[in-house]
């Protein structure tokens, strides 16, 4: 292992000072995690739900155009969060927080460095990506939370947003030379930091669930060595499929920012997903992916 220069020491430490000043870093959206929660017990009404989305204009306004969109086929125009709330259902509601929270976390880079933007875009591409690819295995899985499980794939690179930001030039190069060598291993050696550690002190400073959070902080471990081993193996294989499968790689003729670990596998026993559920979640996922293009306006 290389040792961490002092220069990568520095790095280290700005951004864990980052990480720790008010407004530094965007915050993940309180509407939408409180939105999330809501949807989770089973207690709360419609009432309740349409309260939490009306008191944020953005989700008011994706849960309306989710609703009119084709995916639910309905030939009036639905022009209340009520009626949204009912057509739309909890799961896609809460899916559909998940990916505006994480949504918001990309916008408006006030730098105007197109080298970040054009990053950003394609890393939440990736997000998106993965996170459809999570879905459609989750449906064959009944010891990982779908809400957990979603949101854990759409962030589980949130830590290369927070990277990219401090260091748009080196950063960069770390993307380009991921090419042929895994980034988490560049980021160590050149950053003193990994985007995991990263991605996993974001998540604990919004106060996600330690399952999320471990997902996260895991995606490029052994799932057997750490805790819970069944969301982290699940990501694992949402990130690894994701690329094999293209889906949020928009660079065409380049190998996909060296996300992958070794070579890859037919199957991820930890979860017991198997060849054939790979096989039966493709098109599943490609499906995820086209939906969540158009309801996130960027199909
Ligand atoms: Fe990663
Ligand atoms: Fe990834």
């Amino acid at each position: 292992m290389t040792l961490t220069s002092t220069s990568n020491l520095n790095f280290r430490a700005e951004v864990l000072k980052r990480l720790n000043t008010p407004g530094a870093v965007r915050p993940l959206s309180q509407s939408a995690l409180k939105l999330m929660e809501s949807l989770r017990m089973p207690e709360s009404n419609v009432l309740d739900i349409v309260g939490l989305i009306e008191s944020d204009p953005g989700l008011a306004v994706r849960s309306m155009a989710l609703a009119n969109s084709p995916l639910y086929g309905h030939s009036r125009e639905i022009n209340s969060v009520r009626q949204a709330v009912v057509i739309i259902g909890r799961s896609a509601l809460a899916q559909m927080a998940a990916t505006y929270a994480t949504q918001q976390l990309f916008c408006d880079d006030a730098s105007g460095n197109t080298m970040i933007m054009q990053l950003q875009a394609e890393l939440f591409h990736h997000s998106l990506g993965c996170g459809a690819v999570a879905r459609a295995l989750v449906e064959h899985l009944s010891d990982v939370d779908d809400d957990e499980a979603y949101l854990s794939a759409i962030l589980h690179d949130i830590g290369k947003l927070v990277l990219m930001q401090c260091d748009p030039a080196v950063y960069e190069c770390i993307v380009h030379q991921s090419s042929t060598e895994p980034i988490w291993r560049l980021e160590h050696e050149r950053l003193g930091i990994t985007h995991q550690e990263v991605g996993a002190l974001c998540s604990q400073s919004w106060g996600l669930p330690e399952s999320i959070v471990l997902a996260i902080k895991h995606h490029h471990d052994n799932p057997n060595e750490v805790q819970h081993p069944e969301i982290v193996a699940l990501v694992s294989a949402a990130n690894q499929l994701a690329h094999h499968w293209n889906l949020g790689d928009h660079r065409t003729g380049q190998k996909p920012e060296g996300d992958v670990d070794g070579t890859f596998p037919d199957e991820f026993p930890v979860i017991g997903i198997s060849s054939e559920h790979i096989r039966l979640s493709r098109a599943v996922a490609h499906q995820y992916y086209d939906e969540l293009l158009q309801t996130c306006g960027t199909g």
